[in-house]
């Protein structure tokens, strides 16, 4: 094995309303799995394994089932050409290696032709309880195991399609869309069996905001509502104020389903909502205490 693990090669910084968002190459690259070191392989262990013992009886049946069919285990960081075996005989998604955040319109093309971007890189040892982008352990950990769900599959499909449509129509559609993927693909919850579980990629690959989303008195938990959702900020290096809780994957799928042209038009005659707003209309689960919630940045 490899001491010098291969760098990821960042192109530049971008300056967004979210902050500094780095923006990487955006070629496929093929997985430098050889040059994976020691150092890596244990960090994906140690990860795998805490999340793991966090996530039974927190994450949605359909995570946990998805998980053990795909055959990922500690031993040591997979290979993507493995998963995919299984995956594109499951659902015809793939993996494709990347550097990391992908420019808005690569990252949806990928999406509509059913190919999951994953970086490569594992984050550094010191970065174990927090990374401000995605590594290797979040977008393979977290979001990958989902697109073994048949529906699940096809909502991240329609997501992408979606994604390239709002791009041709502007900033603001985009925006409305990107709040979508923010409150389900990466921080939604779902209810099995009248219980709150996990499914949203950002969570199960965060051990704090596993057991905080669920067991937390602080955050609002809402029912899903595809325009409340569109309208409501967030920010990205805090815990969520709201997590919106899905009946199932069918009903992401059904709202996903319909041109939302002139959903972005209704849209733009409504002000945005803070992140930690409740309205008279909405469906609440549980109504957050606040405790704690940074009052900093624009949420
Ligand atoms: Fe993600």
């Amino acid at each position: 094995m490899n001491d010098i693990a291969a760098q990821p090669r960042r192109l530049e910084n971008l300056h967004t309303d979210k902050g500094k968002v780095p923006v990487y190459a955006t070629g496929v690259v093929e997985q430098p799995w050889d040059s994976y070191t020691a150092t890596d392989h244990d960090v994906w262990r140690r990860l795998y394994a805490r999340q793991c013992e966090l996530l039974v009886g927190r994450a949605s049946e359909a995570f946990l089932r998805a998980q053990d069919a795909m055959g990922m285990t500690l031993d040591a960081i997979p290979r993507f050409s493995d998963i995919n075996e299984v995956l594109s005989a499951a659902t015809g998604w793939t993996l494709i290696g990347v550097e990391g955040l992908l420019p808005e319109l690569d990252f949806f093309d990928h999406l509509a032709n059913r190919r999951f971007p994953v970086t490569w890189w594992i984050r550094k040892p010191e970065q174990f309880d927090y990374i401000e982008e995605p590594d290797l352990f979040h977008d393979l950990f977290g979001h990958v195991p989902l697109l073994m769900n048949p529906v699940f599959a096809d909502y991240m499909e329609a997501y992408g399609k979606g994604g390239v449509k709002a791009h041709g129509i502007g900033a603001d559609a985009l925006q409305h869309l990107t709040r979508l993927y923010w409150y389900t693909v990466e921080f939604g919850l779902i209810r099995e069996h009248g219980q709150l579980r996990i499914y949203g990629s950002g969570i199960v690959s965060s051990s704090g905001e596993s057991i905080h989303c669920l067991e937390s008195a602080a955050p609002n938990r809402i029912g899903f509502d595809l325009e409340r959702i569109m309208r409501t900020r967030y920010r990205i290096d805090t815990y969520q104020k709201t997590y919106f809780v899905i009946d199932s994957f069918e009903q992401l799928m059904d709202a996903t389903r319909p041109d939302f042209t002139p959903v972005y038009a209704r849209l733009a005659t409504q002000p945005s909502l803070p992140a930690g707003t409740v309205l008279a209309s909405d469906h609440v689960f549980q109504r957050g205490s606040g405790e704690g919630w940074a009052s900093d940045g624009d949420v």
